[in-house]
This record gives C-alpha cells, structure tokens and sequence, in this order.
C-alpha cells in the first residue's frame, strides 16, 4: 500500500432491534390513513428496542462480523457516532471496544452532530488512513431515534447501527477526495441534556434540509466534484424516506435540471428499502441507504455513488463514492435481510410499554428485563455503571 492508495470503506455491516411496529398499528391508534404513512412518509414500520438493547448493543452487534471477518489487527482507531448518547463523558464506543475484545493500543472517541456525525466520523477515519495506510478504522454510527408519544414525530421514530471498516484499497466503496460542507445555525432539531425524547420541528427540518442540500452542492462543485449526470445512485439521509426524494427533487432543481420522475426513480428507488422498515436511526440512515443500494442493485462495479449526509441544527455533507470492481463478494445481503426479519411484531400497546421505559435515573441499582435474544446485552446498573454482557 502506498500514500496515494485509494481509502474508504472496505467492509460494512449492520444491526436494528429485537422488536418492530408496523405503521398499520401506528395509524390504528391514531386514526390516521395509512396512506400517510406508507406514501406520505414513506415508512412502513419502525424499529423498537428491547428494555436491555441500547446504542453499544447495537453497534457491538454491528461491527461484531467484521471483526469475525477480517480480524481486529490494524484497527487502532475506533469512531463512534451517535445522537442518542448513553453517558456525557464516556464514549460508548470504550463499551463495544470492550465487547469486541480489541487490543489495548486503539484510540477510542465519540462523536456528535445529530444525524451527520458518521459520515464526519468516515472523513475523520479516511485522514488517519491516508496519514498511514496499513491502519483500518472502525465506524460505528448508532442511534435510537425517540420522540414524544401522540407527537408528529412519532411516527418517524426508528433505531439501527452501521459499521464500517474504513481502509486503504477498500472492498466496496472507495470515498472520492473532494466534498461540500455547509453547516447553518438551526433550531430544527435538538435534544437537551435533561430530556430522553427529541424536539423537533418538522417543517422547519425539512426546509432546514433543503437549504442544507444546495449549501452542500454548491461547495461540492465548488470544489470541483461530479455533475450530477455521472452518478448512478444518491444515497441520502433518511429521518423518513419521502425526505430523500424531498431532498433530491429539490437538487434537480436546484441544478438547472429537468423533474423527471424516472430518473427520480432510478437515482433513489433502491436506496430506501431498509431505511422504510427500520425507521430513522438517525446517524447509521445514510449508510443504511447505501447498504440497501449495494445489496439490491445490478452491478454497480465501477460507478459513482453520490452522499448527502444532514445532521440537523445544522451540517450537511455531498460527496462522492466510486463502487469498487468485484464488490458483490464482500457484501452481507443475507445477514442484513435476516437483521431486519428476525424482529418480533409488537402489538401498540407493547410498543407503548417499551417506549415509556426508561433506564433508571434513580441512582440505585437495577437488572434490566432480559427481553434480547441479541448477542449482546445491557444487563444493569450496578454502581451508577451500564453492565454489559455478551452471549
Ligand atoms: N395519503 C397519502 N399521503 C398523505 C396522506 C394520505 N392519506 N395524508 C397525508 N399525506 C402526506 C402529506 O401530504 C405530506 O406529504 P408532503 O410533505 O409531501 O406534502 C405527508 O403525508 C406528511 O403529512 P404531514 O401532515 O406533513 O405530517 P405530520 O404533520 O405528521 O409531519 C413529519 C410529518 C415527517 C414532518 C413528522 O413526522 C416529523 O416531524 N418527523 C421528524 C422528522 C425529523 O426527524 N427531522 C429531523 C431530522 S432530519
């Protein structure tokens, strides 16, 4: 391997919850037509994690088979970017370092900008390869995405966690070198250190969004990046997946081309299969996008995948990824499908349940209810610390 090596994410996995909620049983409840949801929103069901799953089990889960596959020697860095973070000093990712079982000589952090940090944690890790190529560094995106019962919200509520192996000569996707940054000073989405839930102001979000996409497109082609014409697929950030095609309508436009609903199709209709059953989970939605591209598309061997990664209050990303020759091998298409099938269907009130659960702020000591047949676990708190174990 060499410095001008081409870097980027050579492995990539994913993990959701034990539970799901149908949508059907949302509109149930609410009264609403289903086909708010189902076209409206574009969602049809929605992650729920059990009492005892959190953002490290999730990402432990996630990352777990990539370590299986390629081992932990050259991993020295792990990034671990989250929105629904479970301790203001301690970073989750010293947790799945734990329950990976990976070498002492790593450097662990977290890092935080709603739902924007992974794709700042891929750039982060894409510099440490560059600086030295023989490194891989482990991204783990996890989130549980929680708003309000009986609150617009709510129905986009969702949780999942990717992650990527990020190295020199990767497997899937190589990142390509310029990207459009923008970031805004919002008020769209916040959640403050006392409340468990989110506030969010939907239309404010979704116009936050917009003005988010053409910030991030114009300094991409500032910066010299593709026409819009070269790309075969945009993965987008999906708090819900009608947002994507918000958000890709409103590039067309915004780029001087034609609305056409076709290549509207084309540019966007793989992309949303997972994200429309999961949920929004937040950091991990862009990546999940580009897992449901990779697992379902012929072969895109050889062209260019274009990211738009928004994290409200607020920071977007446009870059680029040119799928790598021979990809098809490495992907984990059946193990992501049976991520998404192995959850339990929960009846609303079940959901309810789960929703009102909080993890105790009491300063006692408390087991959690075992109710995760995951491979790993939050088991309690014992001594103002969150106890994990593995399976
Ligand atoms: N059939 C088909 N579509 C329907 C429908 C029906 N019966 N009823 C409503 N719709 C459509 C509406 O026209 C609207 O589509 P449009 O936006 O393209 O016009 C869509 O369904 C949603 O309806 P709306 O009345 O706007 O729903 P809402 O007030 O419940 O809010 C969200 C929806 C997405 C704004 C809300 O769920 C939310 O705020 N979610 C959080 C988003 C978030 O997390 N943002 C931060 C991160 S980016």
């Amino acid at each position: 391997m060499t410095n001008d090596s081409a870097i980027g994410i050579h492995d990539l996995s994913f993990a959701t919850t034990e539970f799901v909620l149908p949508h059907t049983a949302l509109a149930e409840h609410n009264g609403a037509d289903i086909g708010k949801y189902h076209q409206g929103i574009g969602q049809r069901s929605m992650s729920v994690p059990a009492a005892d799953e959190d953002i490290v089990t999730m990402g432990a889960a996630a990352a777990a088979p990539l370590i299986a596959r390629h081992g932990g020697d050259g991993i020295r860095t792990i990034i671990f970017a989250t929105e629904s973070s479970i301790d203001q000093a301690k970073s989750a990712g010293v947790y799945v370092h734990s329950l990976l079982g990976l070498s002492s000589a790593t450097r662990v952090v977290e890092l935080k900008q709603a739902c924007y940090a992974a794709t700042a944690g891929l750039q982060f890790a894409i510099g440490l390869v560059r600086r030295d190529p023989a490194q891989r560094v482990l991204v783990v995106a996890s989130d549980v995405s929680k708003y309000e019962p009986d609150s617009p919200g709510e129905a986009t509520q969702g949780a999942a966690a990717v992650a990527m192996l990020v190295g020199a000569d990767p497997a899937l996707v190589e990142i390509e070198e310029p990207s459009g940054v923008f970031t805004a000073d919002v008020m769209d989405f916040w959640r403050p250190n006392y409340r468990e839930a989110a506030l969010v102001d939907g239309q404010e979000s979704i116009g936050a969004y917009l003005l988010a996409v053409e910030g991030s497109w114009k300094d991409y082609t500032e910066q010299g990046g593709r026409s819009l014409d070269e790309f075969a697929a945009f993965c987008y950030h999906q708090p819900f997946t009608k947002m994507a095609y918000k958000a890709h309508r409103h590039l067309l436009n915004y780029s001087g081309h034609d609305l056409d609903e076709d290549r509207v199709a084309r540019d966007l209709g793989l992309t949303t299969a997972y994200n429309n059953v999961v949920g929004n989970s937040y950091t991990a939605s862009v990546y999940l996008a580009l897992a449901a591209l990779l697992d379902q598309a012929d072969d895109l061997s050889g062209q260019a995948v274009g990211f738009l990664s928004y994290g409200s209050g607020s920071v977007a990303e446009a870059f680029a990824g040119r799928v790598v020759p021979g990809y098809r091998e490495h992907l984990r298409t059946e193990a992501h499908r049976a991520a998404i099938d192995r959850r339990k269907p929960v009846d609303f009130a079940r959901y309810r349940e789960l929703h009102a659960y909080s993890f105790p702020a009491d300063g006692g000591d408390h087991r959690t209810p075992a109710q995760t047949t995951g491979p790993y676990r939050l088991a309690a708190l014992r001594g103002h610390k969150r106890i994990y174990t593995a399976r």
